[in-house]
């Protein structure tokens, strides 16, 4: 009976003891984790009712630069597609969507491109609006699709849906997965 309380207590001090041990390791993992502003930049919601055609607006998610674009409907392009294995990639996720956001990082040495939506002299021909990286002269489609210059990939592309006039970066949608050219 005796030996049997004896067990009873070194269980009771045990339990004890390992509620303290998880208490006293739960503020060293959590600081581990992401943090909250983080979490927080993990789904950004934008409001497009006040772009115009051929708008671009840079906001940023988990930490990348992001272009929330317009494009008019419809929008015909005249310039060359892509010249990479990934021959129309952005523009075939994009699918028809004219509001949409793209990764603002040139894949070459992570830059951000400049957008000349009146098109730009390193192009023939030069009036088709543009994405033109400054640092080493990539240029990409206004899906983001590599064209010209030294980058070898797309931009990325976030997932993202699009609710009303809210697009909301970081929801899978019309675009499910993060399409990242760094992976
Ligand atoms: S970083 Fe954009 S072309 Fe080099």
């Amino acid at each position: 009976m005796e030996a049997s309380r004896r067990d009873f207590m070194q269980y009771v001090v045990g339990a004890f003891g390992a509620v303290a041990a998880v208490g006293a390791a739960y503020p060293i993992l959590k600081s581990l984790g992401p943090n909250a502003a983080a979490a927080l930049q993990s789904k950004v919601d934008y409001d497009v009712s006040q772009l115009k055609p051929m708008d671009v607006r840079v906001t940023s998610w988990k930490g990348f630069p992001v272009f929330v674009m317009m494009l008019p409907t419809p929008f015909n392009w005249n310039g060359p597609e892509r010249n990479n294995k990934y021959k129309n990639h952005n523009r075939d996720i994009l699918g028809n969507h004219n509001v949409y956001a793209i990764i603002g990082k040139c894949t070459h040495l992570g830059c951000i491109p400049l957008w000349k939506p009146d098109g730009d002299s390193a192009m023939n021909p030069s009036n088709v609006p543009v994405f033109h990286c400054p640092c080493h002269g990539s240029i990409y489609t206004p899906w983001g699709d590599n064209i010209s210059g030294p980058a070898p990939l797309p931009l990325g592309i976030p997932p993202q849906a699009l609710n009303g006039n809210t697009l909301e970066i970081g929801t899978p949608g019309f675009v499910k997965k993060f399409w990242d050219p760094y992976t």
